[in-house]
């Protein structure tokens, strides 16, 4: 009998403590199918303008490594830039902004021929249908694959871009090869909800 009520408190206790957990121990919350909506694909068109010098760059190296060369090398595998460029709708200096492009890139090959980049990038809108929405890119970029058109991958982004996969095709528009300055048409196709 006495073990009979002990159990029951047991029993008592035990509930008391899994709906303590479940209300405020738990780091997490139930999980329940998703009904997604149906995904759209939104194609997107710009300029990103990369500029290394004068008063004002909008791209600066944050660190390098000393293996590759000191100063005077600025693409050396191992230099890290923070990136402030902006997005345009022309390929001109004075077209009409419509966002930024911010984050990082860091040179990541040793080969110099295969000049490479990856970025690390959140490229928003400032303007427009998307104003307040943008793309997150988490990819390598290989800029000496000039060539052939080449891609960057698009990871997920905020806003009407929440939960985006998609890529970008990378056209050079222009670029001085003493200062590294350049302007790149990106064609975007952006697949989100
Ligand atoms: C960087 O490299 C130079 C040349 O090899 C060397 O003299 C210098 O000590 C190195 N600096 C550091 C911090 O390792
Ligand atoms: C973009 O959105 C911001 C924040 O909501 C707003 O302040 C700004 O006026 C908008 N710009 C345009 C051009 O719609």
């Amino acid at each position: 009998m006495k073990s009979g009520i002990m159990s029951l408190i047991f029993a008592l206790y035990l509930t008391v403590m899994v709906v303590t957990a479940n209300s405020d121990s738990n780091y997490y919350g139930t999980t329940k199918p998703v009904h997604l909506k149906e995904e759209k694909v939104t194609r997107l068109h710009f300029y990103l303008h990369d500029i290394l010098s004068g008063r004002n760059p909008s791209a600066v190296r944050i660190a390098h490594a000393n293996l590759t060369g000191g100063a005077d090398s600025a693409v050396g595998f191992g230099s890290l830039f923070a990136m402030d460029d902006p997005l345009t709708v022309g390929p001109g200096k004075d077209s009409k902004e419509i966002g930024n492009g911010r984050g990082m890139y860091v040179s990541g090959s040793k080969d110099i021929r295969k000049f490479t980049i990856v970025m690390y990038a959140d490229l928003a809108f400032t303007t427009g249908k998307f104003n307040g929405s943008s793309i997150s890119v988490f990819s390598r970029n290989p800029v000496a694959e000039e060539a052939g058109e080449r891609e960057i991958g698009i990871v997920g982004g905020r806003g009407k871009f929440r939960m985006a996969r998609g890529f970008v095709n990378i056209k050079t528009h222009q670029i001085d090869m003493k200062t590294g300055d350049a302007v790149l048409r990106y064609d975007a196709t952006v697949y989100h909800y």
